[in-house]
């Protein structure tokens, strides 16, 4: 009888974990299927993927800006020179990706300056934590700062003079030691943390992920009426919808956080050098190295710095070193070339003004889709007048369409809905930062919708 019981558990055992095979074989391959019917070529690991995202209570599945692998998304397959490999049907199967902000449309460029911004390492180099132990921020590559400061003097976006360089992973690791920075370690309540809507839409989640209790987003700057002390985020030229940005709570408890990630002379005209207390820059935007994860924060108070040091020290003991060497060299071939016949602001300008020319004759053609404009202004750096050419699309859906990031996607388009910026449905986020090849598909099959 044990005997018998024995063979009817394993038996019974077996049969559940074969039923399960074939219960996640079937939903497997429905995922599958799906991805086929939108396209049945391609390259399927080169999916761009991101979590469902939100803000101020919905449910938070860990959404942001860019670089998760999916296994649902499709994107245009391109060879590694950002050339389409050949579509069979026109395109017309293709999920267009512009839902992340990936910055690969300036890869070309750095393709042809070859050798001049090649890194070589040998084994024995960037060995130590340290870089330089007199400096506030001890793990800064003294070639960074150089760099860093050459570069803002070129372009004269940013004052250096009397500031502090911080280097981050990234400008997202800058933003989060900013805020442990600010915010007062024994307070009885967190540090209220708003941004006016339209806002990035990783701010909230990068606020609250770690449930820190120094700070919590408390959302659209412009509803905020409490008396407490906060933080506003000021983004100029604001990403999602390009627009140039001023602080708006204007409270006497604020502290302000300047992120300029797109004030660079591609994007918008440089008017003056910006001189605020906190300014976050990256070569994410500024020149497209988005995978070498390099920030950097100017800032004008010693103690903020040490402060803002700290956090990355115990988050990750400093940042890469081979990934400030690398961006130094970027930054110094971008200064360099603006010595020469074409800079590289020239280049990333022209490609912007062309793509920003192409999406609003995409968009004219139709009835159903709206973009905002921009008035000329003359930028000191080009001596161009000329207006925002913002790295996103804040795409408006016209008529009885409240839902736009959905409607699109049935046009096989993936964009980021309204809802993740504190804003309307009507509205969807563009990324003008792909490839070529992307971009050509997408102002093609955008005026060819007609419901
Ligand atoms: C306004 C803004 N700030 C910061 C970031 C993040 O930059 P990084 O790649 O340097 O973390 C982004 C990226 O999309 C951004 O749009």
């Amino acid at each position: 009888m044990a005997d018998f019981m024995f063979v009817l558990k394993n038996f019974l055992v077996v049969s559940l974990a074969m039923n399960m095979c074939l219960i996640w074989k079937i939903s497997y391959d429905d995922e599958e299927t799906l991805a086929s019917k939108w396209s049945s070529w391609g390259n399927l690991q080169q999916k761009l993927h991101f979590h469902g995202s939100c803000f101020n209570g919905e449910k938070n599945n860990g959404r942001l800006e860019d670089a998760h692998v999916s296994k649902r998304t499709q994107i245009l397959p391109t060879t590694s020179s950002g050339a389409a490999t050949v579509v069979p049907d026109g395109g017309e199967s293709v999920v267009i990706n512009l839902d992340h902000g990936d910055p690969t449309m300036y890869e070309n460029f750095w393709k042809q300056k070859g050798e001049e911004t090649t890194v070589i390492t040998s084994g024995w180099q960037h060995i130590s934590y340290f870089s330089d132990i007199k400096n506030v921020c001890w793990f800064l590559e003294p070639e960074l700062v150089s760099a860093v400061t050459r570069l803002h003097k070129v372009v004269g976006n940013a004052k250096t003079d009397g500031r502090h360089v911080v280097v981050g992973t990234g400008s997202s690791q800058l933003y989060q030691a900013a805020l442990f920075a600010l915010s007062p370690p024994n307070a009885s309540d967190p540090m209220n943390v708003v941004s006016a809507a339209p806002f990035y839409s990783s701010y909230p989640l990068m606020t609250d992920y770690l449930k820190s209790g120094l700070h919590k987003w408390a959302g659209d700057a412009y509803k905020f009426n409490k008396q407490n002390p906060y933080i506003e985020l000021v983004t100029s030229p604001n990403n999602p919808d390009g627009s140039t940005r001023q602080d708006v709570v204007k409270g006497h408890k604020g502290i302000l956080i300047h992120d300029l990630a797109y004030y660079w002379p591609q994007y918008t005209p440089i008017l003056s050098p910006a001189d605020y207390d906190i300014m976050l820059f990256t070569v994410s935007k500024s020149t497209g190295h988005a995978g070498t994860r390099i920030g950097w924060a100017l800032v004008k108070d010693r103690e903020v710095a040490k402060k803002m040091t700290t956090f990355i020290e115990i988050n990750t003991i400093g940042v890469s070193k081979d990934s400030q060497i690398r961006a130094a060299k970027i930054l110094q071939a971008v200064s360099d070339s603006c010595d020469g016949d074409e800079s590289f602001f020239d280049y990333s300008y022209k490609l912007m003004e062309k793509r920003w020319k192409k999406i609003r004759e995409a968009v004219d053609k139709t009835e159903l889709f709206s973009l905002p404009d921009f008035p000329p202004e003359i930028c000191s750096f080009s001596g161009r007048s000329f207006g925002q050419l913002p790295a996103f699309a804040w795409l408006k859906c016209e008529g009885d369409v409240d839902d736009c990031e959905g409607f699109l996607r049935r046009h096989k388009i993936l964009s980021r809905g309204g809802k993740h910026f504190g804003a309307s449905t009507k509205y969807v986020r563009i990324s003008m930062l792909c490839r070529d090849s992307e971009f050509e598909l997408f102002t093609k099959r955008l005026p060819a919708i007609i419901s």
